[in-house]
Formats: structure tokens, sequence, C-alpha cells
């Protein structure tokens, strides 16, 4: 067992804090927010994330996990310090770092004893070498502290199982007693750990991010052109998947990649090379696609109709993806803007991302179009002249195409998810255009060999 203080307790920290509590590990979560600190220590989670809450009760009910505004006493006789505050984007694309450097000092303000200083968030290659080299500048006592790299790889919506199970832990040491050390502290969780140095793990958390968004942006780019050809992107990614190389997930086209962790890595690797002097083509065209797939359903509704103006639109789903009330990045936010300027009058539903989305867009007259937030897809889709789908939540696919027919005024949907099949729309009657496949249109689904190649 070691004390453990994790600072930050956004989805990194958090997680990490209370499955480390499971562990068996004595955690302290450090956070600056007095009010969010009263909240976990009553049991509730401030991020909307499966099994969290359980875990978080369950642990500071037997003393294994705190939270705490006093960083010093959190820090002072820690064994490892975890570091997982946000690096947000700069307007440049570049990750801002001063969160991490106010911890930074905090802990060299405060540690007594030697301890090894974990860095979980996302950063810029070379920022741990620099990183150490901050907090022995502002060191106040006479210890050891070195710094390691070990990214974080949870998905939002699955982050506590991500944790427990992780496919594998990257640890980035320069040390053997840094290795061991934390070699210890995750042997609990009997989980494949790749042992490597600090540079090298702070590479691999950027490539594979990346990689992942590179996988997202070609299966577009394809499906964008599977359009244009007559070919189902559906058929081609089954036809691919069975590639062990390739694989089978993240082949899902849709409207682009969201979320905290996609765009901004993807920015940062390409200005992280344009430092140095290198043109990433790859990640740039990566970003490049996604930009466009953003608002490639508001493109398509804009060729079918000729304005928004008055139309009552249905929008089912606004997160970046399902069972997060997260909406960074998300298609929602490129496209609904564009519907209000054109007057549209909105019906919008999301199981959890409503309340988020009324903060940017409140409800009511937008001084052009309206915006109004439902509680459940029939009330969105009732009377509706169009409706798009930008998230493919549960509730969302539990919709049966009868209902768009019944319930629409003109049964027209545009979904970046590919929740339907295209046979069952066109029984339904409804006319529907997805992403990488034929559309349905009035007449029934659109034959390929009708397109003149
Ligand atoms: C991601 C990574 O999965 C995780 O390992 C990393 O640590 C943080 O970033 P997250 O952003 O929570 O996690 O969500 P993820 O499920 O990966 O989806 C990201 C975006 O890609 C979503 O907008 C999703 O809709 C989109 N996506 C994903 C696709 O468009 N197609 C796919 O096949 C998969």
């Amino acid at each position: 067992m070691y004390k453990i203080a994790v600072a930050g307790t956004g989805y990194v920290g958090l997680v990490a804090g209370v499955c480390f509590a499971e562990m068996g590990h004595k955690v302290t979560c450090v956070d600056i927010n007095e009010k969010k600190v009263e909240l976990m220590k009553s049991g509730v989670s401030p991020i909307y994330e499966a099994d969290l809450e359980g875990l978080m009760q369950k642990n500071y009910a037997n003393g294994r996990i705190n939270y705490t505004t006093d960083y010093n006493s959190a820090y002072k006789d820690a064994d490892a310090i975890f570091i997982g505050v946000g690096t947000p984007e700069r307007s440049d694309g570049s990750a801002d770092l001063s969160y991490i450097a106010t911890v930074a000092r905090q802990i060299a303000e405060s540690v007594e004893n030697d301890c090894l200083v974990v860095v979980k968030s996302t950063v810029p290659v070379g920022t741990n070498d620099k990183v150490e080299q901050f907090i022995q500048d502002f060191l106040v006592n006479d210890v050891k502290i070195e710094v390691a790299s070990n990214p974080e790889f949870l998905a939002q919506g699955s982050a506590v199982n991500d944790t427990l199970n992780a496919e594998r832990i990257i640890i980035g040491t320069e040390s053997k007693w840094a290795e061991e050390l934390l070699l210890n502290i995750y042997e609990p969780f009997n989980l494949p750990i790749v042992s490597v140095k600090r540079r090298s793990a702070e590479m691999i958390k950027y490539a594979s991010n990346d990689f992942l968004a590179l996988k997202i942006s070609y299966m577009n780019d394809i499906a964008n052109l599977c359009e244009l050809i007559g070919a189902d992107i559906q058929d081609v990614a089954r036809g691919m998947s069975f590639d062990n190389r390739i694989g089978s997930k993240f082949l899902n086209a849709g409207i682009g990649f969201g979320g905290s962790c996609f765009p901004k890595d993807t920015k940062a690797l390409d200005y992280i090379a344009k430092l140095n002097g290198y043109e990433l083509k790859t990640v740039k065209a990566a970003i490049d696609v996604n930009k466009e797939q953003k608002t490639i359903l508001y493109k398509k509704a804009s060729k079918r109709l000729i304005t928004f103006n008055g139309l009552k639109v249905a929008v089912l789903g606004l997160t970046f993806k399902p069972g997060t009330d997260d909406l960074r990045e998300s298609a929602s936010l490129d496209n609904i803007p564009l519907l209000l300027e054109q007057g549209a009058d909105i019906y919008a539903y999301d199981p959890a991302g409503a309340e988020n989305f009324a903060r940017v867009y409140p409800e009511g007259d937008t001084g052009k179009g309206k915006i109004t937030y439902v509680s459940n897809v029939e009330n969105a889709l009732d009377n509706a002249n169009v409706c798009f789908i930008f998230t493919e939540w549960g509730q969302i696919k539990a919709v049966i195409p009868e209902m768009y027919k019944k319930l629409m005024r003109t049964p027209l949907v545009f979904d970046g998810r590919n929740i339907y099949n295209l046979k069952e729309m066109e029984e339904a009657g409804v006319e529907y255009h997805s992403i990488g496949r034929r559309p349905v249109s009035k007449a029934g689904i659109k034959e390929s060999k009708d397109l003149e190649l």
C-alpha cells in the first residue's frame, strides 16, 4: 500500500484516484474548488461517468480515499503524486501548461519526503524534463524528487473500466528507483505494463490518440468517396475489419471526432512537429478531414432544402458521443449555429447534454432562430420538417423508423451516425441521408448502378 496524492479531479485525476484506492492504496485527491471537494466527500461525482460514484462512496467509507483543497497536507509525505490537471489547447494549437506549472510549484514547496511525481496529463514531448527541473528549482526541503510519465488512455463514458482493465499501462521513467516504484504501485492492477524512457512515454500517448483520429478521418474520407462512387461504407468497413492488421474498432464513419482528446492531441502534435521544423502530413490531413466532416450534414441538408427559415428542426443528440454530458468539439456545436443563423426553429433532445448546451445557447429566441430543449425524442420529432441525428445514444437508436414517418410533418432524416439500415428506412417511407451510403429518397434507395462513373 502506497500513500498517493492526486492533483486535479477531472476525468483523468478523479478516475485515477478512485482506481488507486480501489486497488488498496491510500489516496488523497486535491482540487482547488472547495465546493467540488465537499460534493465528492458526500459521494457525488462532479463528472458523468458510469461506476464512478459507487466506487467513490465505497472507498470514502473505508477510508482509502479523501478529498481536500489543502495540497500541502496531501503532498508533504506522499510516496507518489499523480498530476491529472488539464492541458487545454491554446489558440495556436499548443498545450497550455500553466496548471501543471502551478501544481509543480506547490509540490516543490510541500514535499518533506523523497517522492515520485507522475504526470498523467497529456503534455508535449520533453515537458516532463522541464517539470522535473522546475520542481528542483523551487524545492524547499532536501529530498529526492523525480518526474515520471504515465499517460492516460481512458475514454469518457467507460473511464473506470478503461482504467481497471486497461489494455496496457505506459510508464516512462529515467531511473530504476522511479521505474520500480511505479511498477509496484500498478502491481495490484495485474495489467500489461510497458516501461520506457520518459520522452517515449509522452510520445506514445500522442502517437496512439492521433493514430485513432487518423483512422476515423480516413474512414470519413473513404465514406465521402463511397457516396460518389456508389459503394457502402459500412460494408467496406466490415470487409476491412476481418484483417487483423486493420482491426475492427474505430472504423465507423460519421460526423467527425469530437471530445477533449483527439481534436486537441492532433493539433498539439502538429504544433510540436512544426516547432521542430517537421511537417507531420498525416496528422495534418486528419485535422483537415475532420474539420470538413463536422458540417457535412448541414451541407447535405442545405442542398436538399432551399432554407431552414421557419422550419421545425428536430435535433437528436448534442454530445460528442453517447454516455457523457460533454459537448467539447461536438458536431452539434458546428451545425446548430448554422441552422439558427438561417432562422431554424430547433427542438433538441439529448439524454445528458441538454443542460450544458443550454448554457451556450439558452432556450428561446436567439434573435434569428429559436431553440427549445425537450425531454424525449417524440417531442423533438413531433411535426418536424427535418431531423438531424448527431449522437448515437441508445435512446435515439431505439427509435423505430416508423416513428419518423408517424410523427414528423415530412419524414426527412439526416443521420450523422449511420444508425439505421437503408432498407428499413425505405420500407418505413422515410427520406434518409446518412454517411458514406446511398440516400433513401422518396422513390426509395438510390440505385448505385444509376451513378455515372
Ligand atoms: C479518446 C480515446 O479513445 C482515449 O483512449 C483517449 O485517452 C482520450 O480520447 P474519448 O474522446 O472519450 O476517448 O472518446 P472516443 O470513444 O475515443 O471517441 C472520440 C470521438 O471519435 C467521438 O466523437 C466519436 O464519436 C468519434 N468516433 C469514434 C468516430 O467517429 N468513429 C469511430 O469509429 C470511433
